[in-house]
């Protein structure tokens, strides 16, 4: 595929994914939903792809929905405005739903859908400074699509105030309130980045996969409704090929065959 508003860049086991339309702040429109769900689930089906880290180039990681592309949704009819907004829904489902551990590398500001990209990765790190904000209220709409990563990552309680109030937030808010993992000086960012994509590399592929499916299944039901399935995820994994290397590494004292 032939990308206009990203950039790919391939490191051995790392894929490293840019958001690149600086002149807008990454602002995202048809095109770069449409390439970014595409290009996500692509990655996501390459074995040899361990973690995706996705970035922003210029100053910001993404200032949102493209206000231009969405103002002129006006023109849509009912069918093809669902057709539009169905996509950009599809793109976080992407995110959220890809077997690949993905790490947001998070500058300048994430507003509006860029924070809801934040919220839909797994290990999002953010530089001090940077600008969050739910501000679809103050432009007379809502963060409906994102919503059910946001709440899912802030809870209810952060996400009343923040999306009532459309208000801008800083990085060391993001951290307490668990839209960002970690917030650090600027400088430090790439290492901090660095140093999560390591900690991911020593997990077994598909053992991250059904984590991450784990994680989907389990979070807000009972327990007596999860937990056959979770019995039978760990049967299955404790004798799956990777299970088997991994405790048999464990025991020989070595490490397991996936770590590079
Ligand atoms: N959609 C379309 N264009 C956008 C945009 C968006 N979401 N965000 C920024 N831009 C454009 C600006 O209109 C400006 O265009 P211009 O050069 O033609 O004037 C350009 O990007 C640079 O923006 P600017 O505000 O000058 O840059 P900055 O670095 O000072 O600030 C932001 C960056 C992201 C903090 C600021 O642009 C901003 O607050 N954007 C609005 C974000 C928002 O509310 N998004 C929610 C969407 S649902």
């Amino acid at each position: 595929m032939n990308l206009e508003r990203l950039q790919l860049e391939i490191d051995g086991p790392v894929t490293r994914l840019w958001l690149n339309r600086p002149e807008v702040r990454n602002a995202f429109d048809g095109l770069m939903v449409t390439e970014l769900r595409k290009t996500l689930f692509d990655l996501g089906t390459v074995d040899a792809v361990r973690v995706i880290v996705l970035g922003g180039r210029g100053p910001a990681f993404c200032a949102g929905g493209d206000l231009q592309w969405m103002k002129a949704a006006v023109h849509f009819n009912r069918e093809e405005n669902l057709r539009e907004a169905q996509a950009l829904a599809d793109l976080f489902f992407t995110v959220y739903n890809s077997p690949k551990p993905i790490v947001a590398r998070v500058q300048g500001a994430a507003l509006g859908g860029g924070a809801g990209l934040v919220a839909a990765c797994d290990v999002p790190v953010a530089a001090l400074g940077t600008q969050f904000g739910f501000t679809e209220v103050r432009l007379g709409i809502i963060p409906a699509v994102i919503s059910p990563y946001v709440v899912g990552k802030i809870g209810e309680s952060a996400a009343r105030e923040l999306f009532l109030t459309g208000e801008r937030f800083e990085a060391v808010r993001a951290a307490e309130i668990g839209l960002v993992r970690a917030a650090v000086p600027p400088e430090d960012l790439d290492a901090a980045v660095a140093g999560r994509v390591q900690e991911l590399l020593q997990a077994g592929p598909r053992a991250i996969a059904e984590a991450k499916a784990l994680i989907r299944e389990v979070a807000w039901k009972r327990v007596e409704d999860v937990q056959r399935y979770t019995v039978e995820r760990i049967s299955d994994l404790r004798v799956s090929a990777e299970g088997q290397e991994g405790m048999r590494a464990f025991l020989e004292k070595r490490k397991p065959s996936w770590v590079p």
